[in-house]
């Protein structure tokens, strides 16, 4: 995807979760917007691919990084000013779900999605924040649905009801730094969160394009919050 019009200057999207669902829809509509972007997973053959489809690693950066390391956070965010000189929008959207009823899961699927959803998110923030000041960039989390209203038996939806604090903690911490924080909150999304794909549900497109709308603001806008529902959704 890329252009005789790219250069250096283009502005620097770092994504988590880059490698499936919204976050690599959202590298797609960022790339075409113009953005280089940081792909950020577990997965490095599928952000590789994803690297080649947008051009190489001049626009696409693919970066191994399992959110719940400290290290490799800390590794992420240097290999993309090693790589880009600059990070301008930092996306924590990692995270996974789990079955609802407090017998349901295993007590280390808890663990594991503890520590990726809200560990990993707040990781994330803590690594992108020195270059996010230099750029007077912004932030955004990946809550959702259920983190703005409790859904029975759910850890996930606590995992939730946690990031969406998370994005009003950073706002207030961050207020004066010219840094924009936004929650994105997606409804029913059909991607490969759910081992059976829902119907009647959101497409990555759509959550993609909520992103690219925060991050394509002038810089005295700061989107706070945006929650989206298929149409035909109940809860
Ligand atoms: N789909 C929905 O209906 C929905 C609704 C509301 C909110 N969300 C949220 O949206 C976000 C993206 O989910 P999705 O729907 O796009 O699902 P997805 O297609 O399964 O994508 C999840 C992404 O998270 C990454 N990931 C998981 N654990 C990780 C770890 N420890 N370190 C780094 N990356 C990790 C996965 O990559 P690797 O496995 O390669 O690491 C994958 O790229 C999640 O935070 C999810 O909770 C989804």
């Amino acid at each position: 995807m890329s252009t005789e019009n790219d250069t250096a200057e283009d502005r620097v999207l770092l994504i988590t979760g880059a490698s499936s669902g919204i976050g690599a829809a959202t590298a797609r509509h960022a790339c075409r917007a113009g953005w280089r972007v940081v792909l950020a997973a577990r997965s490095l053959e599928r952000l590789q691919a994803l690297s080649q489809e947008l051009g190489g690693a001049t626009r696409a950066l693919a970066v191994r990084c399992d959110v719940t390391s400290w290290e490799d956070q800390q590794r992420m965010a240097a290999e993309a000013l090693i790589g880009f000189g600059r990070i301008d929008a930092a996306f924590a959207n990692a995270g996974f779900g789990g079955a609802r009823g407090f017998l349901k899961d295993t007590v280390e699927h808890w663990r594991e999605m503890v520590l990726t959803n809200v560990y990993g998110a707040a990781l994330t923030i803590r690594a992108t924040i020195p270059a996010l000041t230099d750029s007077r960039g912004h932030l955004l989390l990946t809550s959702s649905v259920a983190g703005r209203r409790v859904l029975p038996g759910s850890l996930y939806s606590v995992t939730k009801h946690a990031v969406t604090a998370m994005g009003e903690a950073a706002r207030q911490d961050l207020n004066g730094t010219g840094i924009r924080v936004t929650l994105i909150e997606p409804g029913m999304t059909d991607t490969p969160f759910f081992d059976q794909r829902p119907t009647d549900a959101l497409q990555d497109d759509d959550i993609a394009r909520a992103v690219i709308y925060a991050i394509c603001q002038p810089a005295h806008v700061d989107v706070n919050e945006i929650l989206i529902r298929p149409t035909a959704q109940q809860g």
